[in-house]
């Protein structure tokens, strides 16, 4: 089984996730790792020479071929769930595990952060505040969810771990 981590940007996902792949003995997938080495540069150097369309077209590649692994853990950009179809791509890879940070931690988090192109320039509590909006009702589709306020990444996973039995009785999806 794969266990998928989907939410916003800087709500601890590769964090998690990577610390949940030891526990579980799996192997551990990035997406915008993957998508940094298979291009050869930065997700803010995409962003800015090719833009994020062709950044957007990067992850829906990345996210068909998600199924394919095998006890893995995978921690997702944030917005690669926004795109259409992706949210159907990721629960053909597992069950979906949404790490929901609370809005003052994420503005904490975010303050002087230079590698997310989307919280770049502007009010960054007005782009926090709209895309929180848009992006919220998908992210709450998820298989379960998981506030991480106050709670250590070991308090995280143990949740997730405490949950697992019921996540995989998740009915499966057609593979092909
Ligand atoms: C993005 C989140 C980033 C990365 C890119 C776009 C977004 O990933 O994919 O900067 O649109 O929310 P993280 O969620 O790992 O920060």
């Amino acid at each position: 089984m794969n266990l998928v981590m989907v939410g916003f940007m800087a709500s601890g996902k590769t964090t998690v996730g990577k610390r949940l792949s030891r526990r579980l003995g799996y192997s551990f997938f990035d997406t915008d790792q993957f998508i940094e080495a298979e291009v050869g540069c930065s997700v803010p150097e995409i962003f800015s020479i090719q833009g994020e369309k062709y950044f957007r077209e990067l992850e829906s590649r990345v996210a068909d071929h998600l199924h394919r692994l095998v006890n893995t853990v995978i921690a997702t950009g944030g917005g690669l769930l926004m795109t259409p179809g992706n949210l159907e791509r990721l629960r053909r890879a597992g069950p979906l595990i949404f790490l929901k940070v609370h809005r003052e931690d994420l503005l904490k988090r975010l303050e002087r952060d230079s590698r997310r192109p989307k919280v770049q320039g502007g009010s960054l509590e007005e782009t926090v505040t709209r895309l929180m909006a848009e992006r919220l009702p998908v992210y709450e589709q998820s298989d379960l969810i998981v506030e991480t306020k106050g709670k250590s990444i070991n308090r995280v996973c143990g949740e997730i771990l405490r949950n697992l039995a019921n996540l995989s009785r998740q009915p499966e999806t057609e593979k092909d």
